[in-house]
């Protein structure tokens, strides 16, 4: 049975709750949950409560026992009605449930030995009859009764004796807040004092033995709190904070107030096994949980269609940690390339929805590319549209206004309309309408005047036929023909379907430089040379723009080669002139050196009309490598000896842009040099960075055998290592071994499936794999779904999450879109499949 929820049928809930009360008894099997929930009436109703797979023991009203009859016949509700109830009561429930036979790892789970909780969106149902929806917020007091030596919850502890703590959270929270964690842990301490001046106990718990690669997570932790205090003016609210590691985790990290629970991938750390990019990740998930404390905890959201209040903000926040902490251009260039990668696609395909959707069936499904990453540029767009001081006026006010609130995205909007004096009504869309908007320049260069005539078009998504324009915020710069900037940044606002800007008293026809800082989530359509894009990657003084002017002139070289077959010689000759001063500054050249993936250059091809074949692609793109290799071969090597980073391993913005421009040069010298340097660099590297990467030229040069043996040998032990030893191979394999690869590989021991990191690493592995995945036969489809299939019944939320794979189908030629569409079919099909992966799948063949 599929229940869709609507935004239009949101309603108050009937009551407030004074403070909620927990006992916890645990245990793997017939862990004791009692409850008792301090209710006021604040309007008209019964008391409906959430639940699933409960065993209810008891249940009753100001000690009155109420009959079990009133939950409903699935077990999901509990509802007294209205006439049996005081104005204020106390409802009392006792459950029994089973962490050890919960798989789905939401609610109360187990993971490696020790008890911990994941309850956004709506897990706490699995814990105990509440109501579970993010506007009742309350008090929370939490006793712990366990033999597990360490006992945590949320808030600051009150007792902690032999086999029992008590915690108290004094800040009004919804129940996907809560968290528990009771386990084995040893803890890395620290401590901050605030900008008032307390001083706040925090932890890092993570495993015995783990301790020594748990201390880059703490330094985190503290740069994002101070941040925070400098940059937002928010301090931290209670006496600790704690943040625990857990192997078995669905997601990245979660907020819970208090008490952050991790994915261990984004905790641990060292040199010898953790690369720059996972080092660099750790820091901005740090960073994004505990700015949730304000947004997100203290200012949560009313409802879940209202999820972009809280994540895109605080992705926005988190990147602008990055930009301070590391390169603001590099960390601006990484976050265009992932936000085309999954939101464009996703705005492109079958599963396109709003930041803010109105309708949903499984709220899991909604933990999007759009929602997080659109979510934050739309804020992007807010603050360049009203300024710095708009937008730390509006931040201001929305913490003082909205404090202690569920708020929605009107109440967002609100803010910036008061804060500011503007008119948002448009800009609102922006948070409704679904789509990637299609901007058209088209330029009149006379007398020194030049007109830029712009055009916005966005296709219709699904339930949304109609698209009207939006106010598009449109950042350019003029560079003249010699190079110099004319016409420094300026910021166009188009509002209209077509509009016109004009430029005066210019003396030769300039060059622009569109949408600058990538000021607007858009795709660009105009015509230009390529002498022209060469022009703007040799002199534009925006990163941005002169990035993707490179990248544009790849990406046409790549298309031309895909589908008509020559072509890339500007892009050649551009590299070259790159190349020669790469060293001014590494982590850019890299970014310019290291060619658009298959999947964009599938995605744009259809974007244009066209049928993308994905072994077209890949030759195009390997034969484009190739001859760059062999055009700058000494250039290359030169950089690559140069780019060695000498001394101890330090994860820092600099020393990354180095071996990221290294293995940029490894890549290419790999296909001329027989794998030599790759094979000294694997064997010789003392950071997992370089071997790695080492390891990745390997695959892809079919010279493995050895390195994947040793590099099992040594890391064998390691969870985390070895989830990149199974991701590599089916990624990095050439397409006609991929698929058979990452069979073998499933027939392993330790391909332990049921942990969420060890089955990503092998199945979207081989998703990832663009010309494998896709391969002609149907093979990349039939081994996903296989999996998918089984892990269903255990884990349905990664499982759907995982489907978006397939969001794409429909863009290939008859055949594959055969053989896709019969592996979703199967899926479809398939008895008992979850309510998560079943909506996924109807919406990707709809
Ligand atoms: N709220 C978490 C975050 O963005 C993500 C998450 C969602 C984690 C659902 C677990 C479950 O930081
Ligand atoms: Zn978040």
């Amino acid at each position: 049975m599929t229940v869709t929820q609507y935004l239009a049928d949101w309603r108050p809930y009937p009551f407030e709750i004074a403070e909620t009360r927990l006992e916890f008894d645990l245990a793997p099997k017939g862990t004791r949950v009692r409850s008792q929930i301090d209710f006021r009436r604040k309007g008209p109703g019964d008391l409906v409560l959430d639940g699933a797979g409960l065993r209810t023991q008891s249940l009753a009203i100001d000690g009155k026992p109420l009959d079990l009859s009133l939950i409903s016949k699935d077990d999901e509700r509990l509802v007294v009605p209205a006439s049996a109830l005081p104005d204020s009561f106390t409802f009392a429930a006792e459950v029994e449930i089973d962490p050890e036979m919960n798989t789905a790892l939401e609610g109360l789970y187990l993971s490696g030995g020790m008890f911990c909780t994941q309850c956004e969106a709506e897990g706490f149902r699995h814990i105990t009859w509440y109501p579970d929806r993010p506007d009742v917020m309350a008090p929370f007091r939490v006793t712990i009764r366990s033999d597990k030596p360490v006992l945590l919850s949320n808030g600051n502890p009150v007792s902690r004796g032999q086999g029992e703590a008590v915690w108290h959270d004094p800040w009004p929270k919804p129940a996907y807040l809560f968290a528990l964690v009771a386990g084995d842990l040893v803890a890395i301490p620290d401590s901050f004092t605030t900008m008032s001046g307390r001083k706040v106990e925090l932890n890092v718990w993570v495993r015995p033995g783990d301790q020594d690669r748990a201390g880059y997570a703490m330094e985190s932790l503290i740069r994002s709190m101070k941040w925070d205090e400098e940059t937002y003016g928010r301090e931290y609210d209670l006496d600790v904070f704690n943040l625990v590691a857990v192997d078995d985790f669905n997601m990245g990290a979660m907020e819970n107030k208090g008490l952050n629970i991790f994915n261990s991938k984004l905790v641990l750390a060292s040199a010898e096994t953790a690369t720059d990019g996972d080092y660099e990740r750790i820091e901005g998930v740090i960073g994004h949980e505990y700015f949730h404390n304000w947004t997100g905890n203290r200012i949560t959201c009313r409802d879940w269609f209202q999820l972009c209040l809280k994540e895109g903000l605080t992705v926005f926040r988190d990147q602008q940690f990055t930009s301070d902490m590391r390169s603001a251009a590099v960390k601006r260039i990484h976050d265009v390339q992932t936000l085309r990668a999954r939101q464009f696609r996703e705005d492109a395909g079958p599963l396109a929805h709003p930041p803010r959707p109105d309708n949903y069936q499984e709220i899991n499904n909604f933990y999007t590319a759009t929602v997080y990453e659109k979510g934050a540029e739309v804020i992007g767009m807010l603050k360049r549209l009203v300024g710095e001081d708009g937008y730390r006026k509006a931040l201001d006010l929305y913490f003082i206004r909205h404090d202690g609130q569920a708020c929605t995205i009107e109440d967002w909007i609100k803010v910036f309309e008061d804060a500011t004096g503007r008119d948002l009504t448009q800009f609102k869309r922006w948070y409704t309408d679904a789509g990637t908007p299609r901007l058209t320049l088209s330029e009149d260069w006379q007398d020194g005047r030049l007109t830029l005539h712009f055009r916005q078009e966005t296709a219709p998504t699904p339930g949304q036929p109609q698209k009207p324009p939006r106010v598009i915020p449109i950042a350019l710069g003029l560079i003249g023909p010699n190079g110099d900037e004319v016409l420094p940044t300026t910021v166009l606002e188009m509002t209209e379907a077509s509009q016109s800007f004009t430029f005066d008293g210019l003396g030769a026809r300039p060059v622009v430089s569109l949408l600058r800082g990538f000021s607007a989530p858009v795709t660009v359509a105009r015509e230009i040379t390529a002498d022209e894009q060469a022009l703007l990657l040799a002199h534009d003084t925006d990163p941005y723009a002169r990035w993707q002017a490179g990248h544009d002139l790849a990406l046409d070289a790549l298309i031309f080669r895909a589908t008509s077959g020559t072509g890339g010689a500007e892009f050649g000759q551009a590299i070259g002139g790159l190349l020669t001063d790469a060293a001014a500054d590494p982590a850019f050249a890299a970014l310019c050196l290291s060619l658009p993936g298959e999947e964009e250059i599938a995605t744009t091809i259809a974007a244009r009309g066209g049928v993308p074949d994905p072994d077209a692609i890949r030759t195009a793109r390997e034969a484009l490598a190739q001859d760059i290799a062999t055009a700058h071969e000494a250039e290359l090597a030169r950089l690559y000896d140069a780019m060695e980073t000498p001394g101890p391993y330090r994860p820092d913005a600099e020393g990354a842009g180095r071996r990221s421009l290294r293995l940029a040069c490894l890549g290419l010298l790999t296909r001329i040099d027989g794998a030599a340097r790759a094979q000294v660099l694997f064997n010789s590297a003392s950071n997992m960075t370089e071997r790695q990467g080492a390891l990745e030229c390997l695959i892809a040069a079919g010279k493995d055998t050895e390195a994947l043996a040793a590099f099992a040998q040594e890391f064998g032990s390691n969870r985390l290592v070895m989830d990149k030893w199974f991701m590599v191979q089916p990624l990095r394999a050439t397409p006609d071994q991929a698929v058979a690869r990452a069979r073998d590989l499933a027939e392993r021991a330790d391909f332990d499936w049921k942990n969420p990191n060890r089955f990503r690493a092998l199945i979207s592995g081989l998703c990832a794999n663009h010309a494998a995945f896709h391969a002609a036969d149907g093979s990349g489809y039939a081994f996903t779904v296989d999996w998918l299939m089984r892990l269903d019944p255990v884990n349905p939320q990664t499982t759907a999450r995982m489907c978006s794979a397939f969001e794409t189908w429909t863009r290939y030629d008859a055949d594959r879109q055969a053989h896709a569409k019969a592996a979703l079919g199967r899926l479809a099909a398939m008895k008992g499949l979850s309510r998560n992966t079943s909506e996924m799948v109807t919406r990707i063949l709809a």
